[in-house]
């Protein structure tokens, strides 16, 4: 039924209840919203973005990891204008345009290693997809047609596609939904927060390695890793875990993975996560910051050992996507890509974020305050009961701790950062990578006082 006309522009108390209505937000507690306002943004310019109301706010999840350059960036837009004027859409099935070539050479370019062939796909979830079909197909051309299963880490987040979301360690997103694409098995992650003091640093990586023995290395296909995981809070690895990672991959023939949806496009201080932590992957998944989300654009990047089995003779990779590679997409990529060199964005994160680090570790006096954790401009707080013998909260104690006061008053304030707990509960902060100085304060003079408050009301 249609209820609004349109020639008419629906504003204020209509977008509220048209949003009530009509939309459905994902990931989304609806009912959360049967008092209260839809957060209703409309409006973002650099680090901020305003609401409906007119109140600003500081973006300090970068709308979801995606838009690493910062709002209200027009030159992506008048890229779009250009492209829809010289080409609107072609596909990439059989056919190539010029702005999907340059954007391919481009990203194989910047790789690193023999990661020289993109596959483009409209966002993450079908890049994991697409990885993992990938993986499959490659063993098949290569004389391993058993090798199908993938490993991924417990609460890591992969997409929600029912492939991906095999590969997403996060049982609470899983069971409703099952039974599954066969073939995920999860291992330990790298949060060492409450590891005995004398386990082996390496002991995550070990664990893959003990996975791919259970499960006989003639039946694994892949491991699937980010170079820092997101859910769960800003996991580092440790010193030495992807090199041990790399050497276990390549012991058993298993493909190496980094789903860089995230990581990649400057979130770490580099173009891609592996390449802050030394390591060289097989395939490589991108999506969000890639146009900083002006448009939607995923892909993965395949080494040529990968690719080529699928180059010759009648060979192909029997998978495609209509939107894939899409012209106006490249070529707000491009523009985007543009944007971080000219202003040498990932340099800028590289020497920013000790600033960032450090006021966060300023933070650890609050009594809720037990973990900082993170790297780039991607960093967790974890809360905790007792910073001493780090006890966490119960569900119920996380669930009012979190939605019953951090997220809506951090919001309140004018901070968008996300208070999740997908795993322990943890504060996350992903500001854009044009965050200064400045930010990192207003960040600070909201998330004291709301975290000293947050304390009081665990101790009542
Ligand atoms: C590491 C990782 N992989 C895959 C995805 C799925 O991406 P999308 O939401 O674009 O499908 C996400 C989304 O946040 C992600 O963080």
């Amino acid at each position: 039924m249609a209820t609004t006309s349109a020639t008419v522009t629906p504003t204020g108390a209509d977008l509220q209840g048209l949003a009530k209505r009509h939309l459905w937000m994902h990931f989304t507690r609806h009912g959360a919203y049967d008092e209260g306002d839809v957060p209703i943004i409309v409006r973002g310019e650099g680090p901020y973005v305003w609401d409906e109301h007119g109140n600003r706010y500081l973006d300090g999840l970068s709308a979801l990891f995606c838009v690493n350059a910062g709002h209200g960036r027009t030159e992506l837009g008048d890229a779009a204008a250009r492209q829809v004027a010289e080409l609107d859409f072609f596909t990439v099935w059989s056919y190539a345009h010029p702005r999907a070539i340059e954007l391919s050479a481009r990203i194989a370019s910047l790789a690193p290693g023999d990661l020289n062939r993109v596959f483009f796909t409209s966002g993450g979830s079908e890049a994991v997809e697409s990885a993992i079909k990938l993986a499959r197909a490659y063993h098949q051309r290569t004389g391993n047609p058993r090798k199908t299963k993938f490993i991924s880490r417990e609460v890591a987040y992969h997409g929600t596609t029912l492939g991906a979301l095999a590969a997403t360690g996060i049982s609470a997103l899983r069971h409703e939904f099952e039974p599954l694409v066969p073939g995920g098995y999860q291992v330990p992650n790298t949060d060492s927060y409450r590891w005995p003091p004398d386990r082996d640093p390496l002991w995550a990586a070990d664990q893959i390695e003990e996975k791919i023995i259970y499960e006989h290395p003639d039946t694994v296909a892949a491991v699937i890793l980010e170079p820092l995981q997101n859910a769960g809070g800003c996991i580092p690895p440790q010193e030495g875990y992807f090199q041990r990672v790399r050497e276990i991959c390549d012991r058993h023939n298993v493909l190496l993975i980094s789903d860089e949806v995230i990581c990649a496009w400057g979130r770490l201080g580099y173009w891609f996560g592996c390449e802050r932590y030394g390591y060289q992957p097989d395939i490589m998944t991108v999506a969000k910051a890639l146009t900083s989300a002006y448009v939607p654009m995923g892909g993965l990047i395949a080494s040529d050992r990968v690719a080529e089995p699928f180059m010759q003779g009648n060979e192909s990779f029997a998978h495609g996507l209509t939107f894939a590679g899409h012209p106006v997409a490249a070529a707000v990529a491009m523009a985007n890509l543009d944007v971080f060199e000219r202003e040498d964005i990932c340099g800028h994160v590289r020497r920013k974020e000790g600033e960032l680090r450090d006021m966060l570790d300023s933070l650890r006096d609050i009594p809720i305050v037990g973990d900082v954790r993170g790297a780039g401009f991607f960093h967790a707080i974890e809360l905790v009961k007792d910073q001493g013998t780090k006890e966490g909260f119960t569900d119920e104690e996380s669930e009012s701790l979190l939605r019953g006061y951090l997220s809506g008053e951090l919001f309140r304030r004018g901070l968008i950062c996300r208070a999740d707990d997908r795993g322990d509960p943890v504060v996350q902060l992903a500001p854009t990578l044009v965050c200064d100085t400045e930010q990192f304060e207003e960040i600070e003079n909201v998330l004291r006082p709301v975290l000293t408050e947050a304390s009081k009301r665990v101790k009542k």
